[in-house]
């Protein structure tokens, strides 16, 4: 109880009137990887926004390092360590590289610190630094999902929100992002990654949780989607996995 890096209690949220999470608690212990799940529209993206302050928060609470952050802004969970990748990528495409990451670390002045965080994010993306000079928009998919968790690491979170970092990817690029994602993890960051594709999420996920319809439906550690229900909505029901 006392260990949890994000503790969400009862959290509704969503924008103006349109209330999407009805009432949603989860948490995620330090070195975890947590993984979202559920169908299109069930409010996976919304959960993290909520997390990073991105939308309308009407009750509940969030819990990040044993502080209550619910009606903190962006920047500030930023600072405490909140790190977040939009889905669909969001890189600034009309910019290079080097100044994407830049972006990144916007929040540090100090340029030895910049320099050092940026050599941090090479050690992981060793292709970022081979193409600090290519315009974002320029890269290839995979290449684009780096640079967005490049650009996120730039102020050294201990907590990584990832929205679906697998969309559009081909198979080889998606391993090669999830493989990221555990070498960063050894590093003790957390994550929290909403993803679609379920078969992808159990090979990385220490516990899951199913969201349906602005709720948590199940909950549970990998075997849950050994249950018949989950197996049929998001593995294809073929029996085959
Ligand atoms: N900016 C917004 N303004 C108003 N409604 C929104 C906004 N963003 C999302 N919604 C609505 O909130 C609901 C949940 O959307 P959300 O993006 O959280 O779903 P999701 O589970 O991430 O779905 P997907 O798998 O398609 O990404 C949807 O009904 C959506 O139309
Ligand atoms: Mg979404």
């Amino acid at each position: 109880m006392a260990n949890k890096l994000l503790d969400v209690q009862k959290l509704k949220s969503g924008y103006g009137k349109l209330e999407v999470l009805r009432g949603v608690s989860m948490h995620v212990d330090p070195g975890e990887i947590v993984v979202i799940i559920g169908p299109n529209g069930a409010g996976k993206s919304t959960l993290v926004k909520s997390i990073f302050a991105l939308n309308d928060i009407y009750s509940g609470s969030i819990n990040y390092k044993h502080k209550n952050v619910t009606k903190l802004p962006t920047h500030e969970r930023i600072e405490m360590g909140i790190g977040y990748v939009p889905q669909g990528r969001q890189v600034f495409p009309t910019l290079t590289v080097r100044e994407n990451l830049e972006m990144g670390g916007y929040l540090t002045n100090e340029k030895d610190l910049l320099k050092k965080r940026m050599e941090e994010v090479f050690k992981h993306f060793p292709i970022l630094q081979e193409r600090l000079n290519q315009l974002g928009g320029t890269l290839s998919g995979g290449q684009q999902q780096m640079l967005a968790i490049g650009r996120s690491l730039m102020q050294d979170p201990q907590l990584l929100l990832l929205d679906e970092p697998s969309l559009g990817l081909s198979p080889k690029a998606m391993k090669e992002v999830f493989q990221k994602v555990l070498d960063i993890r050894k590093e003790g960051c957390s994550f929290l990654i909403v993803e679609q594709n379920a078969k992808q999420a159990v090979k990385l996920a220490d516990r899951i949780y199913v969201l349906e319809e602005g709720k948590v439906g199940l909950h549970g550690d990998k075997k849950i989607l050994k249950n018949p229900k989950i197996k049929k909505i998001y593995l294809g029901g073929h029996g085959h996995d």
